[in-house]
């Protein structure tokens, strides 16, 4: 496995590489990897010739100083993970290296910004964006993979790839969780542990709502239920608890046809923003 920190360097490799008739599966993470990572590196290795990681913890998508301060960077644990996953390229720049200059561009990816993550992290999508699109031009690849924790921000890419015509398959994947529900996340390591026992509530209040939908409750009986229920947990506070449509993310009155429904949900526990979502 190959660490390369520079733009022009990775895209002389992968032009060699796509010479030879390689293809290219792409995971871009922003690090601090764990098995969910893991996941989408292995389905990469199934799919492609070559598999690409990119590691960059992109300031433009934070629109909290503290939280990208915060933000775990374990590049070496990280390549030993990836080495281990048959990973063949890391991609690693510097904020300089991506951004010479600030980008004066901004991405307007309409209804996706006023809903949930949108609504209350102002700038992160169009940040995403960017920083997504500079990478498919630098990388090339073939396929990327995403994983379906991040609901919206898959929407969302899907979106740029279709808007902006990204010569690439977008492949959406499950979400990974520990053996007691909670979906694996970078940000789990920051939970203290007495926090980390109560973590596994944010997924059973999502299979609770689901069951209650299931039973045919509206949306708004569903969520004042939800609400009551987690109330029996002071610690949990949450940010946004929403029934929606899952290809436009547009909130609903009730359950949609079946694989058509996502709960989503962003709750705070003991400092740290926890998010995870049902689709049904
Ligand atoms: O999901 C992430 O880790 C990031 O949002 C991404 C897609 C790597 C862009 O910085």
């Amino acid at each position: 496995m190959e660490v390369i920190n520079t733009i022009s360097q990775i895209r002389k490799t992968i032009k060699e590489q796509e010479k030879k008739g390689k293809s290219i599966g792409f995971v871009p993470t922003m690090g601090a990897l764990h098995q969910g990572h893991i996941s989408l590196i292995n389905r990469a290795r199934e799919e492609n010739d070559l598999v690409v990681c990119s590691i960059f913890v992109n300031p433009t998508q934070f629109d909290n100083p503290e939280d990208l301060k915060k933000y775990p960077r374990t590049l070496e644990t990280d390549c030993t993970l990836l080495e281990a996953a048959g990973c063949d390229y890391v991609f690693a720049p510097t904020a300089e290296e991506m951004y010479p200059t600030l980008p004066k561009l901004s991405i307007d990816f309409g209804n996706l910004e006023h809903v949930m993550e949108g609504k209350f992290r102002n700038g992160h999508f169009s940040g995403v964006g960017t920083v997504v699109a500079k990478l498919f031009h630098i990388v090339n690849p073939d396929r990327a993979y995403f994983g379906l924790k991040d609901l919206q921000q898959v929407a969302v890419l899907r979106r740029l790839v279709n808007d902006l015509s990204f010569d690439l398959d977008l492949i959406p994947c499950p979400i990974v969780r520990e053996k007691d529900g909670l979906a694996m996340s970078s940000r789990n390591r920051r939970l203290s542990d007495d926090a980390r026992k109560i973590a596994p509530q944010v997924h059973i209040a999502l299979q609770k709502a689901k069951e209650l939908l299931i039973q045919g409750k509206s949306s708004t009986e569903v969520k004042t239920i939800i609400e009551e229920h987690l109330h029996s947990f002071p610690e949990l506070k949450a940010e946004y608890f929403e029934i929606s449509d899952f290809d436009n993310l547009e909130p609903i009155p009730a359950m949609n046809n079946e694989g058509q429904t996502a709960i989503c949900t962003a709750i705070y526990l003991d400092g740290v923003r926890l998010i995870d979502n049902i689709v049904f």
